[in-house]
Order: C-alpha cells, then structure tokens, then sequence
C-alpha cells in the first residue's frame, strides 16, 4: 500500500512511520513542509504521492491552547481535517482520522461505546468532533478512529512526565476524578494498519483495553519505574486550575472493533509495562 501520514513528526505519526515502512511505501508530511491548512497545496501533495490511505494525524493537541484561540483550534482540527478528506476522496484514497475521548463529556458511568452520545466540553473536543463530522460528509471510505490518554517514546506524554518529575522533584500532585483508557502509540499503530488492511470502515474506538483514574494510572507508573511514591499527593480537579475542562470519565468501550472481530489493543497495564521496559 501507499501510505501518505500526517503530522509525521508528532508522538504518534513519528512512530507510525517506521512502523509502516516494513511493510508498505509510506510517506509523511507535516508542518514544516505543508500546511494542510491550504486546500490548494494539500492538494497537490496527496495527487503528487498518490497514496492507496492517508492516516490523518495532524492536529492542533494542546488541549488548553485550544481553549484559548478556538479559532486556531477549527481551523486545523476542523478545517483541515475537511481539506485532508476531500483530497482523499478526489482520489478514491481510504482515510484514517484519529480523533479523540474528548468527544464526550464525561457524565455516564460506564465507558462510551461508539453509540453514545456526544457533547464535548471543551474547544479542542469540539473541533475534533467538527472534524470527525467533515470526515463521514466528504470522505465515503474512512475510518474514525477515537483513541485516548496516548503515550509513546517520540512526545511529550505524561508518562514520561510523571516519572522526570518524581525523579527531579520529588513531589507531584495528581487528580483522582478523572478516569480514561491509558493506550500507548505502538498499539496504536497496530490497530491502524489492521484497519485499513481491511475495509470495514466506520467510527471506532481504539484504546488501551480498561479504564483507571489518573491518580491510580500514577501509582502504577511509578511502581513499574521503581520509584518511590510517598509524595505522591491526590487533588482534584477543582485544585487544577486549567483553562479546558477535561471529562470525569473518557473511559472507552471497543464495541466496534469487538464486534468486527479486529480488536488487537491490550490492556493498558500490560502495555504500560512494555513501554516502561522498552525505555530502560
Ligand atoms: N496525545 C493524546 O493524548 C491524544 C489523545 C486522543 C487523541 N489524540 C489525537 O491523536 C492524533 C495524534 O496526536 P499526537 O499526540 O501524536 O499529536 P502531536 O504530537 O501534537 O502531533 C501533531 C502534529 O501535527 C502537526 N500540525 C499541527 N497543525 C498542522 C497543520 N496545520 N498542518 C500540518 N501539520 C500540523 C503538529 O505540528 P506542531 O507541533 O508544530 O503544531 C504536530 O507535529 C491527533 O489527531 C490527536 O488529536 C491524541
């Protein structure tokens, strides 16, 4: 397959590319090359590679960011996520969105499946939503891919955070009412490629199999690292102040990928533990 990747620089797109170059002719693309911002030149790049699947990547992700200029947030999560879906459906391409838990505004009590209902709470969920809906209205063969609380050797992720600073510092205060799916981008990518490796395409959720809140997700970091955890201190999230709001509970249900029988996410400890070895 020819595989065009956005945002190939970023935590998850620098690691798909590799990943995918063993088996397939990929290419990636990111800011410093093209801004899918303008349809014109986002055009010519995808009809120039003319890819067999672009998985869009590319996002504006500083949740708070977006928050305070939504109009930089729709422009790039909503805007260009259209360009990027008329150009693969011009082309008769297949395309892979990832969006995100933040979809959803955390009031239900059991993780979202697919079906739920969603209403994001904040400007970064509502442009991803935005995007996802310019994604089913341009782009015929597409998969949606929701994904949550990613982590990976390549970004800035709060794995990595939460283990520098307990070892720099000593001290973290961590919230205990928010609850997500923990998924590490090497899974991710797994997940990817057997997607588009098949043509089911529709709305999935894709992310580390169970749920934790974040206080508990910490413990767990640090006990698999091998550091001490005794100023660890739980807040909550009003003792947080940041500008978005995060949902209570983004916790997700892979019904989608359960029922199609093309599930291969891992528990999230599980993953967890490789991702803490690989990097000793
Ligand atoms: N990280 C998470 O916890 C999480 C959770 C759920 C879903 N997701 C979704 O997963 C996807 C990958 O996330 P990630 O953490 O790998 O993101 P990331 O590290 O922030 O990478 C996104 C990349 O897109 C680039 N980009 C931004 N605006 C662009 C534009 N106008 N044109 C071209 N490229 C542009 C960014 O460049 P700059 O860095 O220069 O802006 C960056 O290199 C995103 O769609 C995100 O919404 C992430």
């Amino acid at each position: 397959m020819r595989v065009l990747v956005t945002g190939a620089r970023g935590m998850l797109g620098s690691e798909l590319m590799p990943f995918l170059a063993a088996r397939h002719e990929v290419s990636g693309t990111d800011i410093h090359e093209l801004d899918l911002r303008d349809l014109a030149a986002t055009r010519d790049r995808v009809q120039c590679f003319s890819p067999n699947v672009i998985v869009h990547c590319a996002a504006m992700t500083k949740v708070d960011a977006c928050e305070e200029d939504p109009d930089a947030a729709y422009a790039v999560n909503a805007l260009a996520t259209r360009n990027v879906a008329l150009c693969s459906a011009e082309l008769g391409a297949s395309l892979v969105y990832i969006s995100t838990d933040f979809v959803f505004d955390g009031t239900k009590q059991e993780p979202y499946n697919e079906y739920d209902m969603v209403s994001p709470v904040s400007v970064y969920g509502r442009s991803k939503l935005a995007g996802e809906r310019y994604v089913r209205q341009f782009c015929p063969k597409s998969f949606i891919l929701r994904t949550a609380w990613l982590y990976g050797k390549n970004g800035w992720n709060f794995v990595d955070w939460v283990i520098s600073t307990m070892k720099d510092k000593g001290h973290l205060s961590i919230v205990t009412d928010q609850k997500g799916s923990p998924t590490w981008t090497f899974d991710l990518c797994r997940q990817i490629e057997t997607l588009f490796m098949s043509d089911r395409f529709g709305l999935y959720h894709a992310s580390g199999l169970g749920a934790v809140t974040r206080f508990d997700w910490t413990q767990k970091i640090l006990t698999m690292a091998g550091i001490d955890k005794g100023s660890l201190q739980p807040i909550t999230s009003e003792q947080l102040p940041q500008k978005a709001k995060r949902p209570a509970n983004s916790c997700l249900d892979l019904m989608a990928l359960r029922l199609e029988g093309l599930c291969v996410m891992r528990p999230w400890e599980h993953s967890l533990e490789d991702y803490i070895k690989s990097k000793e």
